[in-house]
C-alpha cells in the first residue's frame, strides 16, 4: 500500500550493495513514497554491486564516498544538497564491515587493526556522516536520521564477534550526537534493531542459518525482513514520527523481550 509519506522529501542513503541489502529495498520504498534522493556506496562496493541499476529505478544519481573518509562525505553532502535543490530532510547510514569476521578472526584472537578499521567503517563514520551534515547545516529542521544495528549491542551473541562492540558504539553515537542535533537543530536520529536478515553483511555472521532460524521460531510475529525495516524507516523518515528521537527501535517480531518460546521448548522435551 502506497501513503506518498514522503513527497517532496530529500535525502541520502548509505549502503545499497545488492537487492538484498536493507539499503535497497528502503531506496525502493522512499521512491514509492514519493522522496527523492541520492545513493551512495564505498567506491569498492560499487564495482562489485549492482547500485547502477537501483539508480535507474529510483530516478536517483550514485555519488561513490568511502563512509570512513571525511573528505568524501564533504563531497556528497555539498554534492547531494546542489543536486536535489535544497536541504535533506532524511538520511540512512546501513553500512557495517568487521574485518575479523571476514577473515575468520576469533572474538579473543583479534587483529586489531582489523578492529580499528571495523569500527571506523561500521560505527565512527555514523559520527562523521553526523558531524559533516552538523556543520554544513545540511539538514532540513524536522528531518531524520537512521542507522541500523543489532540487538549484540546488548546481549551476548558469540559469533557476532567485534561487531557487537561497533553496534553498541553505533547506538551510543546516535543518542549523543542526536541530542546536539536535537537541540540545535530539531532533527531527530535513532537506531532500528533489526531481526537478521539474509544479506552479504548478515550472511557474513559464522552459524547465520542457525542464527537467523533460532531468530524466527523465538519470535512470536516471526522475523522482520528486510521489507519490513524499509517500511519501519520510511515511518521514521515521516513527519509523523517528529518527537521520536534517542532511541533504539526493535524491528524483530519480538525476540528482543522473549526468553523462551513453545517452539524453542519443543526442542529440550
Ligand atoms: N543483515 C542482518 O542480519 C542485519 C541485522 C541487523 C542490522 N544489520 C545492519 O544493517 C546494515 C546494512 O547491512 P545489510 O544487512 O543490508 O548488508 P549489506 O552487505 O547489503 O550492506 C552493508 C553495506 O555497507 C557498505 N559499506 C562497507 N564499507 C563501507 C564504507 N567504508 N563506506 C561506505 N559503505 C560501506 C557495503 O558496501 C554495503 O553496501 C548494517 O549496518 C548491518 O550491520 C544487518
Amino acid at each position: 500500500m502506497l501513503y506518498n509519506l514522503l513527497a517532496g522529501k530529500r535525502g541520502i542513503i548509505f549502503g545499497a550493495l545488492d537487492e538484498n541489502s536493507i539499503a535497497w529495498k528502503t531506496a525502493s520504498r522512499v521512491h514509492e513514497e514519493g522522496g527523492r534522493f541520492v545513493l551512495t556506496n564505498a567506491p569498492v562496493a560499487m564495482r562489485m554491486g549492482q547500485i547502477d541499476e537501483l539508480a535507474k529505478q529510483t530516478g536517483s544519481i550514485v555519488i561513490p564516498a568511502d563512509a570512513t573518509s571525511m573528505e568524501d562525505l564533504e563531497n556528497l553532502v555539498d554534492k547531494a544538497v546542489e543536486h536535489l535543490g535544497g536541504k535533506l530532510d532524511f538520511v540512512l547510514h546501513s553500512i557495517g564491515m568487521s574485518v575479523n569476521v571476514r577473515k575468520g578472526r576469533t572474538y579473543m584472537d583479534q587483529n586489531y587493526d582489523w578492529t580499528q578499521k571495523g569500527t571506523d567503517v561500521s560505527a565512527m563514520s555514523f559520527h562523521k556522516v553526523m558531524q559533516t551534515l552538523y556543520k554544513k547545516d545540511a539538514m532540513n529542521e524536522w528531518g531524520s536520521i537512521v542507522a541500523l544495528t543489532y540487538m549484540a549491542a546488548q546481549r551476548v551473541f558469540p559469533d557476532y564477534n567485534d561487531m557487537a562492540d561497533n553496534k553498541a558504539y553505533l547506538e551510543s553515537i546516535a543518542r549523543s550526537f542526536g541530542y546536539f542535533f536535537g537541540r540545535d537543530k530539531n532533527v531527530r536520529v535513532n537506531t532500528i534493531s533489526q531481526s537478521p536478515t539474509p544479506t552479504t553483511a548478515g550472511q557474513g555472521v559464522k552459524g547465520f542459518d542457525g542464527f537467523i532460524t533460532y531468530a524466527d521460531q523465538m519470535s512470536p510475529l516471526g522475523n522482520a525482513t528486510a521489507l519490513d525495516c524499509a517500511n519501519y524507516t520510511i515511518t521514521l523518515f515521516s513527519d509523523l514520527t517528529r518527537r521520536v528521537t534517542l532511541q533504539n527501535l526493535y524491528n524483530d517480531g519480538g525476540f528482543s523481550n522473549m526468553g523462551v518460546s513453545d517452539l524453542v521448548m519443543e526442542r529440550f522435551k
